[in-house]
């Protein structure tokens, strides 16, 4: 049976397993994709700076508020504001939240279903020279078989979504995170004795301030935001389902640590054999799909360990889609009585259907634009990754650190075991760092702020 609280809530079976959970959500395409090819463009070891400052003052702070408001209601995002605040505006920002997670999977989807694509090209045909390019872009030409495996992609996560909190998300991610970062472990010390690590590694940790404009200090600041699955109610909801047992300071610090751990392995794991097989480290969104099957083409048992690697992407995807879902499923359970069944099923049904027109954005509907000239995918991206998730955090932080009182939050932040709380440094930040940080990113996004 799964464990229960008293209202007859499923609760995380261990710590262990709610850090490697939320881990999960955390550790994703963000850190695996974006990330190395962030640094890429920002100066490599500047950017890294920049991100892990980000993620101490920003991604911290904000984790630790919207757990929080998830363990001390024990309710999704939009039943947590409901219960702190019955007003009309609050619990809007809970359904800022679970509209964010439903776009970003659909598109989310897409790419984990072109990565399992990869995997089965793995496994019966081989990485050619001088093909991967023309490779992805017969991929992306095709909207069958990209509906296909965004199908399959979504079929995994309705299937391990189902199975509940315990039984499911944590049982998966108990699974799939060691896994991952046991391949990832492996590949990165495979491509560490490559003849290009040494390059490979200065660039990744030494810092040229040069390349970081400020653009590149902003990218830094949203990615922290989107790597750390914030500002779309996705810790709320894992939030809610821990006990007043666990420490969440600690847990947080847990977390951060994995998913930063993570992103520098990703990244040196990238760049040894980028700058071994002269390849532009710089090259943008295409070094993961288009690069990496190349050097994998020409490097001595790419096959196998292209196959692993594509492996490990997928998993980092499958937990962290895992994720985005129960945020919108956990609505319709907490909200409308609905059982898990209904929601998952249903509501997987409806995101696969809306995550059609993403796939179909490189082919049928190429010429179709939404936002400056962006087509379908690329805009629903930066519509959720550059305005909804930060607006979504700017708001959690507002109410947080203004709206609730200190008698609301103290006791969430010094329950729990051991002795290592921060509530004074962390109620500075979420009063006055976060929102400022995040009013920035969003001036200079929507363009009113030039630099
Ligand atoms: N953090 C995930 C990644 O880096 O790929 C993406 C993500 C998952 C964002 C869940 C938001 C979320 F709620």
């Amino acid at each position: 049976m799964a464990q229960q609280n008293n209202q007859g809530r499923e609760q995380w079976a261990s710590k262990i397993g709610f850090v490697l959970a939320a881990a999960g959500s955390a550790i994703g395409l963000g850190n695996i994709w974006r990330f190395p090819y962030k640094a890429g463009q920002y100066g490599g070891g500047a950017f890294v700076l920049a991100y892990i400052l980000a993620t101490f003052l920003i991604g911290i702070p904000l984790m630790i508020a919207e757990f929080s408001m998830g363990r001390s209601t024990q309710k999704s995002p939009v039943g947590a504001l409901k219960k702190l605040r019955d007003s009309r505006f609050w619990p809007l920002v809970g359904w800022m939240g679970i509209c964010s997670a439903f776009i970003v999977l659909s598109y989310y989807s897409v790419v984990g279903g072109w990565i399992l694509n990869y995997i089965y090209e793995s496994c019966f045909s081989s990485f050619q020279t001088g093909m991967a390019g023309v490779r992805f872009e017969e991929l992306l030409a095709r909207p069958g078989q990209q509906m296909l495996w965004h199908f399959l992609f979504m079929a995994i996560t309705v299937f391990i979504v189902r199975g509940g909190v315990k039984s499911g998300i944590e049982k998966c991610s108990k699974i799939l995170m060691p896994s991952l970062m046991v391949i990832l472990f492996i590949l990165m010390v495979n491509s560490l004795m490559s003849s290009g690590a040494g390059e490979g590694i200065r660039f990744l940790m030494k810092p040229d301030f040069s390349k970081l404009t400020r653009a590149g200090i902003l990218e830094a600041m949203g990615h922290a935001f989107f790597s750390l699955s914030l500002g779309m109610g996705a810790m709320i909801t894992y939030g809610s389902y821990l006990d007043k047992g666990t420490n969440i300071s600690v847990s947080v610090l847990q977390i951060v640590a994995l998913n930063t751990f993570y992103a520098i392995m990703a990244g040196l794991m990238v760049f040894p054999v980028v700058f071994t097989y002269n390849v532009d480290p710089g090259m943008g969104p295409g070094l993961f799909f288009v690069t990496m099957p190349e050097i994998f083409a020409r490097m001595p048992g790419g096959q196998i360990i292209g196959f692993f690697f594509f492996v490990m992407v997928v998993f980092a995807a499958i937990t962290s889609a895992v994720s985005l879902l129960e945020v919108v499923v956990s609505y319709f359970i907490d909200q409308l009585g609905w059982s898990r069944e209904k929601a998952n099923y249903l509501l997987g049904s409806v995101i696969f259907l809306a995550g059609i027109p993403s796939a179909l954005s490189s082919n049928i509907l190429k010429t179709v634009t939404l936002f400056g000239g962006k087509n379908i995918f690329d805009s629903l991206d930066f519509l959720a990754s550059n305005y909804i998730m930060p607006i979504g955090g700017l708001l959690t932080a507002v109410f947080v650190g203004w709206v609730l009182t200190k008698q609301e939050k103290e006791p969430e932040l010094k329950c729990g075991e051991g002795s290592f709380h921060f509530y004074g440094i962390w109620n500075v930040l979420i009063k006055y760092v976060v929102p400022v940080a995040l009013v920035i990113v969003l001036l200079y996004t929507t363009g009113i702020m030039n630099f």
